[in-house]
Formats: C-alpha cells, structure tokens, sequence
C-alpha cells in the first residue's frame, strides 16, 4: 500500500484487494471516537462495505456486517456503537431527518453512509468522506480520505506515511 498527501490534502491510497481495503478500514477504526460520522462514496462495487466490514472487525464488532440496503440503518455493537447507513434508496437530506439521524450523532456511537453522496447536505459538522473508484481495471482500487474539522486534522497523520 502507498499513501501520499501533505496537511489538508487529500490522502490518497492504492490498494489491491479485498483485505488491503479492509486492513486500511481497520486501522482508521483504531482512530474513531464517540459521535464521528464516515462518509463514503463510490461506485456499485467499489468496496464500500467491505470498507464498513474492515471498520466494525477494528471496533470490535463480533457480528457480521452486511449491505443495509433494505433496511437503511443497522447497529452494531462494537468498541463504540456503530451505525451503517446506505442512502442508495434515498432521495436527499430530508430523508435522514424522517429517520431520526440527528439523534445517532448525537449519540456515543459511529455513523458510517454508504453512497453519502446523496445525502451530504446533511452532515454540515465534522467529517471523514473516503471516495473509492476502480483501478488496474478492477483488480485495484484507488482510496482517497478528506476530511472537515480540527479533530480529524489532528489524528488522520496517524494513518499517513504508514506501509499497509
Ligand atoms: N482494494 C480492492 N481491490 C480489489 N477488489 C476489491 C478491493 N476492495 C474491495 N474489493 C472487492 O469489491 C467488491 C465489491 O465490494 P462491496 O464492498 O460490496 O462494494 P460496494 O459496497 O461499494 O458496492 C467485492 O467483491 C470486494 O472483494
Ligand atoms: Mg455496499
């Protein structure tokens, strides 16, 4: 695995394979505290809930994670409570609001979104958006990490520089 990126850039990865994406999730997961909120971004297939798998087995979470597409929201019991969303069905912000979100981010828990990017509006306070696409036309992919606010400034070069 390599990274690249200096102070608020992008940190961006390309990693190969089921269990790199993973091994990368799982040690963002050692970084996460009460209240954060993971977007993620991609295409159908990109890795993001294997992303969300690699995130839950760092947090400690005993029970398989599977794709919420039909149920929207599951809870797992981790380190810290995580909550896994998938907007896919969703029409925009307004939806999260019928759902009651506010009240998981104001929780002790993490809020993970897969296809976020139909809902940003939403989440206005601090962020990680991770974006996957395809690359070496499939057999990789290319894993990019910005975020918003000082918390995340302050522990994603944790992450940085670090050989997979
Ligand atoms: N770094 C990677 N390189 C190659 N394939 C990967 C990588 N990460 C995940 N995959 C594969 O991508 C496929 C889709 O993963 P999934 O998490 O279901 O995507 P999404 O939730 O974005 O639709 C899976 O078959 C998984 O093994
Ligand atoms: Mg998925």
């Amino acid at each position: 695995m390599t990274a690249s990126g200096s102070e608020d850039a992008p940190i961006a990865y390309r990693i190969r394979g089921e269990s790199a994406t993973r091994k990368l999730a799982g040690r963002l997961a050692e970084l996460l505290c009460p209240g954060d909120v993971v977007l993620l971004v991609g295409e159908l297939g990109t890795g993001k809930t294997c992303f969300v798998q690699g995130i839950a087995e760092g947090l400690g979470v005993r029970e398989r994670v599977l794709s919420p597409t039909f149920t929207l929201l599951r809870e797992y019991t981790g380190r810290l409570p995580l909550y896994h969303l998938d907007a896919y069905r969703l029409e925009g912000p307004g939806d999260l609001s019928d759902l009651g979100l506010e009240e998981y981010l104001e929780g002790q828990g993490v809020v993970v979104v897969e296809w976020a990017d139909r809902v940003r509006d939403f989440f206005a306070g601090d962020c990680l958006e991770v974006s996957l696409c395809f690359d070496e036309g499939g057999e990789a992919r290319r894993v990019s990490l910005r975020f918003r606010g000082d918390s995340w400034r302050v522990r994603l070069p944790r992450l940085r520089g670090e050989k997979g």
